[in-house]
């Protein structure tokens, strides 16, 4: 039962994160399997999913509860280019999404606090190694690409939007390189540092 507790107690603060994140919420289910051969042996296993999503198992014989999946901490990272043009005097921005993890994440393209209704989705596409890329295009006069931007909302970036702003060159693309380069170092720092703590 403690371990059920704890398992709650650490994985509701996340559903919320999330739910509040995406606009969305999934159903959180866990199945506790107790099985009594005899008086004297028994033992108990458990499984914990987030939608149709397994998160979480544990054992009888361990003490711990084992996360199935990195899920909710994968984040993705985001890069502008020039599509295809749709017509003269017409420009096709394209957003790319790519390397998230798990799949619901909402992508559009905003002028300022504004989202515009011409943004279309494309299909999920698997990375190949179970992280998806998600493409969004918006068709706009030449024009009135200044001031665009496109706008990524994951549950790995805890509330912390991507934004990518349409400068008519690719500089976005090195900003988004850069802020990719400082997550990891940030997570390289934190892990050296739990790992540190635990091996003192
Ligand atoms: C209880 O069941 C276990 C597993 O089937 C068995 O190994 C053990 O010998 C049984 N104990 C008794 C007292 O029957
Ligand atoms: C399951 O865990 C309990 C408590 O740790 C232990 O007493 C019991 O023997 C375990 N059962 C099996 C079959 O390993």
């Amino acid at each position: 039962m403690g371990r059920v507790l704890f398992l709650l107690l650490w994985v509701l603060p996340q559903v919320w994160g999330s739910s509040e994140v995406l606009g969305r919420s999934f159903l959180f289910r866990c199945l506790q399997i107790t099985s009594f051969a005899n008086s004297s042996w028994w033992r108990t296993d458990g499984l914990a999913w987030l939608g149709e999503l397994q998160t979480h198992r544990w054992s009888n014989a361990s003490d711990k509860i084992d996360s199935v999946k990195p899920w909710a901490q994968v984040k993705p990272e985001a890069w502008l280019s020039r599509g295809p043009s749709p017509g003269p005097g017409r420009l096709l921005l394209v957003c790319h999404v790519s390397g998230f993890y798990p799949q619901p994440v909402w992508v559009m393209w905003m002028r300022g606090e504004q989202e515009q209704q011409g943004t279309q989705r494309g299909d999920f596409l698997p990375n190949g190694d179970e992280t998806w890329y998600l493409q969004a295009t918006l068709d706009v006069a030449a024009g009135e690409a200044a001031g665009l931007a496109c706008r990524v909302k994951h549950s790995s970036l805890g509330g912390q939007d991507l934004v990518l702003y349409w400068d008519g060159s690719h500089n976005s693309v090195g900003l988004t390189i850069l802020l990719t380069c400082l997550a990891l170092l940030f997570m390289l720092i934190l892990g050296l540092t739990l790992w540190m703590r635990r091996h003192r």
